[in-house]
């Protein structure tokens, strides 16, 4: 391992918030017992919010951001993890209240990292990254659950909002690929092509699902997933049909929710919360192990833009801003 190496610090000092690039060393590093010569980081919305500053979320400064990262195992106190594993993390609050992967190395718990699947590159694991986990626990929720643990109706027809987003994205494809008629909420009408072409049998704009919504509306989903909450979600949930799971994620739209108990108990919808921070590592072994079948990595190759840390200032205002679109990965040896 190097001695020096590259991290993207913030810190806060007063008033002023500073981002850089440092030349950092590793005794810096004061987390975790598994020591990881990172590949790729992910740019998500929270990291954006992070680097704008700290978002509440950021205890100590100075601080590595990075909420998801993949590499490779340089040194190991760990029972479960020796050098040369390829590891991924998502969540666990790494990147918040722990150093996190806009650094060449990273420190973490070793109780947090996942074996990457034989059947995924490094890079691939982070197309997917916190998004496509995500969209992996919303999407087998809404077909596994009913269909295999509560032993109910074939799941055929879906919908996914906030589909041209990272996790709304992978979720159609997830699916599409299982064997659902996707339907597509955009608000994004330029984007109907690229959601057909990830697996969306139908679009509808998110405009017809943000009105008022009835306590009960002619039932159209055998399930949902749901990224964006407030009246998009009231309205799916009025428009589930009998024991259909809607699995609801995301806030991008609103916290709040307005509804009835009228499709809890008259249609017998399950409203099931996606929490993919803390899942267990159980969970989230068995959830990459299913990537191989589900994801086409040539299809999503097409909305990636790889990045290096310095490009990563430049470009986390735009995110806030809604201007950018498709996952940003962040390449460490770049
Ligand atoms: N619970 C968890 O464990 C977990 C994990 C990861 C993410 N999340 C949450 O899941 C949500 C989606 O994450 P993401 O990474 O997919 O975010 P993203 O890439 O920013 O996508 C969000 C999508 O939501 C839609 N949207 C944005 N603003 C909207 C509005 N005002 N009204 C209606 N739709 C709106 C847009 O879709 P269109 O462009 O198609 O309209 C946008 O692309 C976020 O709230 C995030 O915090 C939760």
């Amino acid at each position: 391992m190097s001695d020096q190496f590259k991290a993207l610090l913030i810190n806060q000092d007063g008033e002023s918030f500073t981002r850089e690039i440092k030349s950092i060393e590793k005794n810096f590093l004061k987390h975790g017992d598994v020591t990881v010569k990172v590949e790729y980081s992910g740019l998500n919305y929270k990291d954006a919010l992070i680097l704008k500053n700290g978002a509440r979320l950021v205890k100590e400064f100075p601080h590595i951001p990075g909420i998801d990262f993949c590499g490779i195992v340089e040194e190991s106190k760990h029972k479960d993890f020796k050098p040369g594993d390829e590891i991924i993390l998502t969540g666990w609050r790494v990147g918040e209240i722990f150093f996190g992967g806009y650094s060449q190395y990273a420190k973490v718990n070793g109780d947090f990292l996942v074996k990457k699947p034989k059947n995924i590159n490094l890079r691939q694991s982070m197309i997917l990254g916190t998004a496509g986990l995500t969209a992996l626990m919303c999407s087998f929720t809404t077909k596994a659950t009913r269909e295999e643990l509560l032993l109910g109706d074939k799941v055929e027809n879906v919908i996914v909002s906030g589909a041209s987003g990272g996790v709304g994205s992978i979720a159609v494809m997830i699916l599409n690929k299982l064997g659902c008629n996707v339907t597509a909420v955009t608000g994004k009408d330029n984007n109907s092509e690229y959601l057909k072409s990830i697996g969306a049998k139908n679009i509808i704009n998110t405009s017809e699902l943000s009105k008022d919504s009835r306590p009960l509306d002619k039932g159209l989903w055998d399930g949902a997933v749901d990224t964006v909450g407030g009246k998009v979600l009231e309205n799916i949930l009025a428009q589930t049909k009998d024991a259909g799971i809607v699995a609801a994620c995301g806030n991008a739209a609103d916290i709040k929710l307005n509804t009835t108990v009228m499709p809890f108990i008259i249609r017998g919808v399950k409203l099931w919360g996606i929490n993919s921070v803390t899942a267990s590592i159980k969970r989230r072994q068995f959830l990459w192990n299913e990537v191989g079948k589900l994801i086409d990595f040539e299809i999503l190759e097409k909305s990636i833009k790889e990045i290096n840390l310095d490009e990563v200032i430049d470009v986390y205002p735009k995110m806030l801003k809604g201007e950018t679109s498709g996952r940003y990965i962040i390449n460490l040896n770049k």
